[in-house]
């Protein structure tokens, strides 16, 4: 039983091997001219199909800006008070990221990002040169000191603000930079334009906004 077992399914193995060679080959032969002209007409159709498709991509893919944005702002450090004069002192924390919908990478140049409390700058942060991938976003974290002057708590009356417990700010940054299509380089300079207020009992951001 065990012996029958090993030898019939040999024989039909080999048996099947075999017509498969010869049916390839048989195959093969016949078809070998009428092949080689379909493939030049498919290698043709391809070539004019595929410039079809980048002519339409160099004629419609336009450079697109990249968006910036903070996409989130933790308070530090924070103490503020009217005596002598008002004033308030923070680090902010955030993140900062750019969005690059480009097929393309985008890449900028260094800048800065700042802290406006009442259209007036009361902190910068660096942002250094860097890229972004194809259709990536890139996230950066950056740490912002704001510190108030006796000037500005006067002319921005900075007191009534410690008094509502609210203190509204914005944040601004330009990122300069370039997206490479079809061997041209397009400057395109992304905005990021946020405002948010900084609640001071629980000393946290909220409504954070950005353009
Ligand atoms: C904020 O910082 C300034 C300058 O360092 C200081 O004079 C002021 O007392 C600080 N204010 C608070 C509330 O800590
Ligand atoms: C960008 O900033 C970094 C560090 O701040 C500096 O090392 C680099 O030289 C700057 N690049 C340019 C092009 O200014
Ligand atoms: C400062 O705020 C107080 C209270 O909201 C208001 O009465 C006052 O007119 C403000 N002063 C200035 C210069 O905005
Ligand atoms: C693009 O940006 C680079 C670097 O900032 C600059 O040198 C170049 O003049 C700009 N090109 C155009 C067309 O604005
Ligand atoms: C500030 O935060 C506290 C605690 O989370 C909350 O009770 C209060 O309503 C907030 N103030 C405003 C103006 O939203």
């Amino acid at each position: 039983m065990s012996d029958g077992n090993q030898i019939v399914p040999l024989a039909p193995a080999n048996s099947y091997q075999r017509s498969d060679e010869e049916y390839a080959t048989i195959q093969h032969k016949a078809l070998r001219p009428k092949r080689s002209g379909k493939c030049f007409i498919y290698s043709l159709a391809l070539i004019v199909i595929l410039s079809a498709i980048i002519l339409v991509f160099a004629i419609i893919v336009k450079p697109r800006t990249p968006r910036v944005k903070l996409s989130s702002v933790a308070v530090e450090h924070l103490s503020y008070g009217n005596n002598p004069i008002p004033s308030s002192n923070m680090t902010l924390a955030a993140e900062v990221s750019v969005k690059n919908s480009n097929f393309v990478r985008f890449k900028f140049e260094n800048t800065s990002s700042s802290a406006l409390y009442k259209g007036m700058v009361v902190g910068e942060a660096k942002l250094r040169s860097g890229r972004v991938g194809a259709r990536k976003t890139r996230r950066m974290n950056i740490v912002v000191k704001i510190r108030s002057s006796g000037s500005l708590s006067e002319a921005k009356n900075l007191s009534s603000d410690i008094n509502s417990g609210m203190l509204k700010m914005n944040s601004y940054a330009k990122l300069k930079g370039d997206v490479r299509l079809f061997g041209t380089v397009k400057n395109r300079t992304a905005v990021m334009s946020c405002g948010m207020n900084l609640n001071l009992s629980s000393r946290s951001i909220q409504d954070l906004e950005c353009n």
